[in-house]
């Protein structure tokens, strides 16, 4: 193997081979989809409802397994990964969904920091790194607070200080920023794309033609379950 390739290997956090996923016979969501991602880019993922966003997004958590081809996240071959294969993965990928899905009966300090009571952080290191989390998205003042006290873009940025108090590897956003207004909409993706400048890879499927416009990394589109373009950063 060159020097080329074996470079190419290890910067890829991402990789599908000719992956097609099927819920039910006869239909496809998503349909011989080859891509590549590299350690650091931010990637859009774009798309109409049904072409396949959210099922490829599951797809690199093993929330649900390909129907033919194969993935790789982290290095690791995630249609193979066994009972104790996925919670490993799964400590390494933050995840963010449009519906924020935070723990009512839980304060936003809990709440962002159960990921790390569950990677074995004592009591006191995970206040710790709670508190820094919260302050970069700017909501230390609400950790006492439940979430049902908070706005929609506060929650979000709950969703996403816990996605990132781990410091993933990988961070999967699907439209976070669905449910959003248009100002709330860009603080949230400035904190995403923060994350993604302090070398977290980041892949965020939106519909939001402001959010591509503005920032203008690369693109991949999804029609039908195919993956019919791949659009790079453009300055
Ligand atoms: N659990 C499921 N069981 C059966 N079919 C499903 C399931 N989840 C998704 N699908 C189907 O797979 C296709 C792709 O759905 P998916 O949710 O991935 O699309 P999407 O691009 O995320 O759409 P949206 O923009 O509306 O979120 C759709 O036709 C959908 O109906
Ligand atoms: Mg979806």
């Amino acid at each position: 193997m060159s020097a080329d390739t074996e470079r190419t290997q290890s910067d890829a956090i991402v990789r599908l081979f000719h992956v097609s996923k099927s819920y039910a016979a006869g239909s496809f969501a998503l349909r011989d989809v080859s891509i590549e991602i590299t350690k650091g880019e931010m990637v859009f993922l774009t798309g109409p409802s049904g072409a396949g966003k959210t099922t490829l997004m599951k797809l690199l958590f093993a929330a649900e397994r390909p129907s033919e081809g194969q993935i790789l996240v982290l290095g690791r071959n995630v249609t193979r990964l066994g009972e104790r294969g996925i919670p490993a993965l799964r400590r390494r990928v933050g995840v963010v969904f449009q519906d924020f899905k935070l723990i009512p009966q839980r304060t936003v300090e809990e709440n962002v920091g159960l990921a790390l009571r569950v990677v074995g952080a004592s009591r006191r290191e995970a206040r710790s790194k709670v508190f820094a989390m919260l302050k970069r998205v700017g909501l230390q003042h609400r950790r006492f607070h439940y979430p049902a006290s908070l706005s929609g873009g506060e929650q979000q940025r709950v969703a996403l200080a816990r996605a990132l108090v781990n410091e993933p590897a990988l961070l999967l956003a699907d439209e976070p920023t669905g449910n959003l207004d248009a100002e709330l909409s860009l603080e949230i993706m400035d904190l995403v794309a923060g994350a993604a400048s302090r070398g977290t890879t980041v892949l965020v499927a939106t519909h939001d033609p402001t959010i591509l416009e503005r920032y203008r990394r690369r693109t991949l589109h999804l029609e039908a379950g195919k993956l019919t373009d791949d659009r790079p950063e453009s300055p």
